[in-house]
């Protein structure tokens, strides 16, 4: 988004401004930099000099105080907590403008064309509430702040690809080509986990006469989300649910679909989770999860995912990428499941190490049997 195309009252919605303000974009430009020297050399350093055949605990006992390693962690640790905090940290900028951010959803709240509904008695999950998830101190569910903080984070870098915009339009077509193969009617369709409702608007392109209803345990993300679709003109429903309880009728939906869900989840909450869209979804219906699930690299990239898990406080995307979903899905009466990596598109095989670090996305498709 270029800030100088914006109008002035775009402008105003988006208090922290990473284009508009030289110094801001400049800090974290650096930081973009310097992330990109440990996704690729300090990466390389690591996996050209460890021995591949030991077992993930074995090569962390092992290389542990190694020079290359503990700088490539020290880098993926610290240009995260660099990028949010400081002053020209967004995070910090964000909390800064509490009183303006709060503001801004309010008077959202009541405008159309969607929806957003907000539930005054929801408990956010104690799993949210203690990860302090990415680093980000508070997570995205403890104050009005931090939504903004989060989508200052996600625009104009995608870990995946380099580009922000690039998931979205992967997840997008793979819904679309998921229901243009199982030839099923999309009428009504959920986007689990949808933080600032990028996810669902790129959903919401790819059925524009669905009902598309976006649900996250944040508050203050699923406000934001209701604010900037409206803002685009886009009627799409925003309300504060979890996973684990969708509160639709049973077989009532056509597509359930997640971007980046499941690995901040713990595999009972998961497991839940899987059991409600199987609830919720109309017989023949459509499940899609594009998430972090399978691990290319062999022990190598097992041991840096762990890492990775650790040292960005996500405890939960070891116990994702160990399920065995595809007998998961299968218990659950789901057919026609399918486990792939999906992102970037040419992943590397079995356990070839990837050239750089990357969350490899899974897309893993499936649908509700029909009888
Ligand atoms: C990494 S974000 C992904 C957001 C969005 N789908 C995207 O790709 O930009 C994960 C989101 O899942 C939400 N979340 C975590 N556990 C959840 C649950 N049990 N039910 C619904 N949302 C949940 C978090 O609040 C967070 O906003």
């Amino acid at each position: 988004m270029n800030p100088l195309g914006m109008s002035s009252a775009a402008r105003a919605s988006h208090p922290v401004d990473t284009e508009g303000d030289f110094q801001l974009a400049t800090w974290q430009s650096y930081i973009k930099g310097l992330r990109n020297f440990w996704r690729t050399e300090a990466y390389q350093a690591v996996v050209s000099t460890v021995d591949g055949t030991l077992q993930p605990t074995e090569l962390e006992r092992r290389y542990a105080d190694l020079a290359a390693y503990r700088l490539y962690a020290w880098l993926e640790r610290y240009s995260q907590q660099m990028k949010y905090y400081g002053r020209r940290g967004l995070v910090d900028l964000a909390c800064d403008q509490k009183q303006h951010c709060s503001e801004l959803l309010d008077e959202a709240k009541n405008k159309g064309p969607g929806r957003v509904e907000i539930d005054a008695d929801f408990e956010v999950p104690s799993y949210v509430r203690e990860s302090h998830t990415h680093q980000h101190v508070g997570g995205v569910w403890s104050n009005p702040a931090a939504a903004f903080a989060y989508e200052a984070s996600t625009s104009g870098f995608s870990f995946a690809l380099g580009e922000s915009s690039a998931p979205m339009r992967v997840y997008a077509d793979a819904a679309s080509a998921l229901a243009n193969m199982a030839q099923h009617p999309v009428g009504k369709v959920i986007d689990i986990g949808c933080a600032i409702g990028e996810s669902t608007r790129a959903l919401k392109a790819a059925f524009p006469d669905a009902e598309v209803l976006g649900v996250d345990v944040c508050a203050a993300a699923v406000l934001l989300a209701h604010l900037r679709a409206n803002e685009r003109g886009e009627k799409i429903d925003f309300s504060q649910r979890a996973a684990e309880d969708l509160h639709v009728p049973s077989e009532s939906v056509d597509l359930i679909a997640s971007h980046w869900l499941y690995h901040e989840m713990p595999v009972k909450a998961i497991r839940a989770a899987l059991g409600e869209a199987h609830r919720a979804l109309r017989k023949g219906g459509l499940f899609m999860a594009f998430d972090m699930h399978l691990v290319p690299g062999g022990n190598i990239g097992q041991w840096l995912h762990w890492g990775y898990a650790k040292r960005n406080n996500e405890p939960f995307a070891v116990g994702f990428s160990q399920m065995d979903l595809r007998q998961e899905l299968k218990n659950l009466g789901f057919c026609d499941i399918e486990i792939k990596l999906a992102l970037p598109e040419m992943p590397p095989q079995d356990d070839e190490m990837p050239a750089r670090r990357t969350h490899y996305l899974t897309l893993i498709t499936c649908r509700k049997s029909a009888t």
